[in-house]
């Protein structure tokens, strides 16, 4: 796959890109990001990042001088260069470069817009179900992870914890209870009941979460947002993790130990199924409706 580039109004090829070194992104990691999955040159959920990008833009007080729209264009232009592969949209905002370091916000400074297209990891269903490891750690970010910062040095050290023991996810505890992973959200089952950390300042509101949870509901299966105990995640049936570019995945061993026996649940193969399902559809109504219009 060819992998194009979006910066500051141009198209380029990844290693043609590049920015200054007074960029505020490189300096203070002062800016904000999405990750956009797209299947088969369809893009799933644009409009729900694009949204929270602005939420997380008006948070840092970044004034974009592109709208909504101007983005939807740019990532569709980028898709299009590799319309049948399925791919990771990566769109990165920074407050832009001033002339000299400086920490105070200049509201003059001009953002820098960076859109990259890669390929997307392989998420096919005999691989998810293989299932991964992870472990427990004491969530030291700050008070602000509903925003999606580029600043990502606590969650890549957190991440680095679990990966340096043969581990893949970090699950993050905050005050005896579950907020999320270092790159995810975080679900567990419990006598048949899905249930996750209720939003708040130290969950990002993730757009597969919200997925998952329409799901569920949709097709009445028990689910309750609630806090989740150290303990109580460490006596779960299944445990869950979630992401845009990596769906959902089993979490079978914590903390060295199996959870129930070790293999992905019931109702996880349940939910990732209506969940591939639910792709499948916008995939073929977004091609259906290309060919009517
Ligand atoms: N991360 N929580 C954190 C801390 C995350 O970094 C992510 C995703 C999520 C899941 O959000 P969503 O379902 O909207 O992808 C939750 C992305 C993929 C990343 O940093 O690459």
């Amino acid at each position: 796959m060819q992998e194009v580039t979006f910066l500051n109004g141009k198209y380029l090829p990844l290693e043609q890109a590049s920015i200054s070194v007074l960029d505020r992104g490189f300096l203070f990691g002062d800016g904000v990001y999405e990750v956009i999955p797209v299947y088969q040159g369809v893009s799933i959920g644009l409009e729900l990042h694009l949204n929270r990008l602005f939420k997380s833009l008006e948070q840092v007080q970044i004034n974009l001088n592109y709208t909504i729209d101007d983005l939807i264009n740019i990532v569709q232009e980028l898709i299009a260069f590799n319309p049948d592969y399925d791919q990771s949209i990566y769109i990165q905002i920074t407050r832009g470069c001033d002339a000299k370091r400086k920490h105070e916000i200049d509201r003059q400074t001009l953002p820098t817009v960076f859109i990259m297209s890669s390929e997307k990891a392989d998420t096919a269903f005999s691989n998810l179900i293989q299932g991964k490891k992870a472990i427990t750690v004491a969530d030291n970010r700050w008070n602000n992870c509903n925003i999606k910062a580029t600043s990502l040095l606590p969650n890549v050290l957190l991440l680095n914890q679990a990966t340096r023991v043969g581990a893949d996810e970090a699950l993050l505890i905050r005050d005896g209870k579950l907020v999320e992973g270092s790159r995810s959200n975080v679900f567990l089952v419990k006598n048949g009941t899905i249930i996750t950390p209720p939003l708040n300042k130290t969950v990002l509101a993730g757009i597969t979460r919200e997925v998952v949870i329409a799901i569920a509901k949709q097709h009445e299966i028990n689910f309750v947002e609630r806090n989740i105990s150290y303990e109580e995640l460490h006596n779960a049936d299944e445990i869950w993790i979630s992401s845009s570019t990596k769906e959902i995945m089993p979490i079978v061993e914590l903390d060295k130990k199996s959870i129930s026996n070790g293999q992905a649940g019931p109702v996880w193969q349940k939910i990732i199924k209506l969940y591939k399902q639910y792709i499948s559809n916008v995939v073929e109504n977004t091609k259906a409706k290309a060919i009517i219009s």
